[in-house]
């Protein structure tokens, strides 16, 4: 049963991102949410319902959480089938640059990390995997990134916790063998995925850290919370995607 969603699943993300490259000539509209820097436009609506429309033909009976409301109103605990859903990762880039976003969704099953999508628009790569099978880039699997630490990784952080200097991150950004920030947690979760990162830090929605944490602990690598122990996967959080030691010389650092 997993296995004919999975595929659907794929099916239907590359269509809808076809769909969102469409509107690379700049055809929709774009509003403010919370303030200025935070957007919306019409195509990160209609990915959502699109994508919510049709996980309920895949999925029937499954529940969605997802960024711009289209979901279902109150999700409030994982039983079930669940969906995730980022339905355009990160809004300013796609706005800005025409470039570095991308599509997400994670499947939990009964409060269990399933199945993980996370659709590198412009490139058309897929990185999809969950459930002990494995992490692929389309047809091709992935594997562990090296155990590199601190200092001979890029690490990226989210602007904001770097300008506030959160849990003395700008410490953690002077030892690292570099800083970078990609302004997509889609981007950047990819990024740790194949090892091009050693370590993303932000604070991130369900939407934005669910599809990453579910191939990033497929992948035997460290996903935790920098503020406690515990990562919610219905609220936001402070968290650390890294290789494990990485990982360790970055929590050593931080408080
Ligand atoms: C945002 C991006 C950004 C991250 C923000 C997210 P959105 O997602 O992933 O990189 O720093 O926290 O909200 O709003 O573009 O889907
Ligand atoms: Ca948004
Ligand atoms: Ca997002
Ligand atoms: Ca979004």
């Amino acid at each position: 049963m997993l296995e004919g969603i999975d595929l659907q699943v794929q099916r239907m993300l590359r269509r809808v991102n076809r769909q969102t490259l469409r509107h690379l000539d700049g055809s929709y509209q774009v509003a403010t949410k919370s303030s200025y820097s935070d957007l919306v436009t019409t195509i990160d609506r209609q990915n959502e319902q699109e994508i919510d429309r049709q996980l309920r033909v895949i999925d029937p009976g499954c529940r969605i959480l997802s960024e711009e409301g289209f979901g279902d109103r109150r999700v409030d605990d994982l039983d079930g089938h669940v969906w995730i859903v980022d339905p355009l990762d990160g809004t300013l880039n796609f706005v800005k640059q025409h470039d570095h976003f991308g599509i997400m969704l994670a499947l939990y099953v009964d409060g269990r990390p399933t199945l993980a999508y996370i659709m590198d628009a412009v490139n058309q790569d897929l990185y999809h995997g969950g459930n002990g099978g494995g992490v692929f880039k389309n047809d091709c699997r992935l594997t562990r990134p090296a155990d590199v630490g601190l200092h001979d990784s890029l690490v990226a952080i989210s602007s904001s916790l770097v300008l506030d200097d959160v849990a003395h991150l700008t410490r953690v950004a002077r030892q690292a063998s570099g800083l970078r920030m990609y302004g997509s947690a889609a981007m950047e979760m990819i990024g740790v995925l194949t090892g091009e990162l050693g370590a993303y830090v932000s604070r991130l929605k369900p939407w934005d850290l669910a599809p990453g944490r579910v191939l990033a602990e497929e992948l035997g690598l460290s996903v935790k919370s920098i503020d406690d122990d515990g990562i919610s996967v219905l609220s936001s959080n402070l968290v650390l995607v890294a290789t494990k030691r990485a990982g360790q010389d970055i929590l050593d650092r931080t408080d």
